[in-house]
């Protein structure tokens, strides 16, 4: 069975407590997750918004089919078409094949590419309404938040906000609500999520947040497609949100760097502790690419004001696991964050310069050389590093 959640909507998603990582492998996924779809029920109307991830196909269709005769929806509204939300779709089409689905166009285009169906499509875009009987959907398209066909529902009435991946987090809860959870927690899920899914589209996140905010709807709940639902004080993850779609930094220097010897990770704390000496008020944080979570690397990389990259030179390049925390950087785009790199090497020793290339490409802007040390460092080299930190510190101002 649902989970009522007011007079009119009824929660029929799936909770997956399960789901360790997400996108194949791209983001891990700690603390579960799960796909919230939401069953509206009115006088005039019923309405499905969303389905779950195929997974869970049969059971979400089981589940629905205790809640209401499926031959009763009216609609199925697919606000963004990735498989964790339409991956049931197939399953549930089965059984109610004229029932219209409303989507973008771009919706119809990605229900079709994945499921090569000739499905009742109804393309909506901003400011179409659906009205329900006592309640009226109005459609808001949000292009790019994350996919091309995610949009946005806004029930007037209960004044609720259907918000899809937007202002969701990647947390399994049977409690439902943002006000019955552990906050640190969530909210550390909340940040992650926003980093590693919704940081490249910051523009476009902060347009449409300020384009909802300026259109002064009362909102009494956002619902989302993963996690909690919020209701008390709502807005507090939209405005959250505006402030992390603004090249958000705190006062956070991160040192994110491969070791084979541990000659780099003995750089590593050195300058740690010469970026300290210089700036006591700042936070410093170290990681091992090859040891830690690359989406908690991401997260605290969006949470500094710079980071310095370091690895050892291998066969004429860099390590494997900083390669890829550099390509998963310059895909997250971050803006207005200084960097720069450092390294050991035994003979021809590049990777500190190619480092510095790849930060630059990645749209950091790389404030020194970088600082290098040939074999392991001795006491001298050491100091070194622990000078290069100071200079670094005071290069970031
Ligand atoms: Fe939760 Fe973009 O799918």
């Amino acid at each position: 069975m649902g989970k009522k959640i007011t007079e009119h909507v009824t929660w029929v998603g799936k909770i997956d407590w399960e789901l360790n990582h997400f996108h194949g492998d791209e983001l891990s996924t700690e603390k579960g997750s799960s796909y919230n779809a939401y069953l509206v029920r009115d006088t005039k109307k019923t309405v499905l918004l969303d389905t779950v991830w195929g997974p869970y196909d049969r059971e979400f269709v089981a589940r629905l089919k205790e809640e209401i005769d499926l031959k009763s929806i009216d609609a199925v509204i697919m606000q963004h078409n990735e498989v964790d939300h339409s991956g049931a779709l197939m399953e549930l089409m089965r059984e109610i094949p004229e029932t219209p689905i409303y989507c973008t166009k771009k919706g119809e285009a990605i229900l079709r590419g994945y499921y090569h169906k000739d499905w009742n499509y109804v393309n909506v875009k901003t400011g179409d309404t659906m009205e329900l009987g006592t309640q009226t959907l109005t459609f808001i398209e949000a292009p790019m938040l994350h996919w091309p066909d995610t949009m946005f529902t806004y029930m007037s009435g209960e004044n609720i906000l259907f918000s899809n991946d937007g202002f969701g987090q990647h947390f399994a809860t049977e409690n439902l609500y943002a006000d019955k959870v552990c906050m640190g927690e969530m909210m550390y899920e909340a940040e992650k999520y926003f980093v590693n899914i919704l940081n490249p589209f910051c523009p476009m996140v902060s347009r449409k947040v300020k384009e909802i905010v300026a259109m002064n709807l009362p909102i009494s709940m956002i619902c989302p497609s993963h996690g909690v639902i919020w209701r008390e004080n709502p807005t507090q993850i939209v405005e959250t949100y505006l402030r992390w779609a603004d090249s958000y930094q705190e006062n956070q220097v991160t040192l994110v760097y491969d070791t084979m010897w541990n000659s780099t990770r003995t750089m590593a704390e050195a300058i740690a502790k010469g970026i300290q000496d210089a700036d006591p008020t700042v936070t410093v944080k170290l990681f091992n690419a090859s040891k830690e979570d690359k989406n908690d690397i991401m997260t605290q990389i969006f949470r500094s004001k710079a980071i310095l990259v370091g690895s050892p030179t291998i066969n004429n390049g860099f390590s494997f696991a900083i390669a890829g925390i550099l390509e998963m950087a310059k895909g997250l785009k971050f803006k207005k964050k200084k960097a720069a790199a450092f390294g050991s090497y035994g003979w021809s020793g590049e990777a500190t310069k190619q480092l510095n290339e790849h930060l630059a490409a990645a749209g950091f802007e790389v404030v020194t050389d970088g600082c290098r040390t040939l074999w392991a460092p001795d006491q001298d080299a050491i100091d070194a590093c622990r000078a290069y930190g100071r200079e670094f510190a005071a290069a970031i101002g």
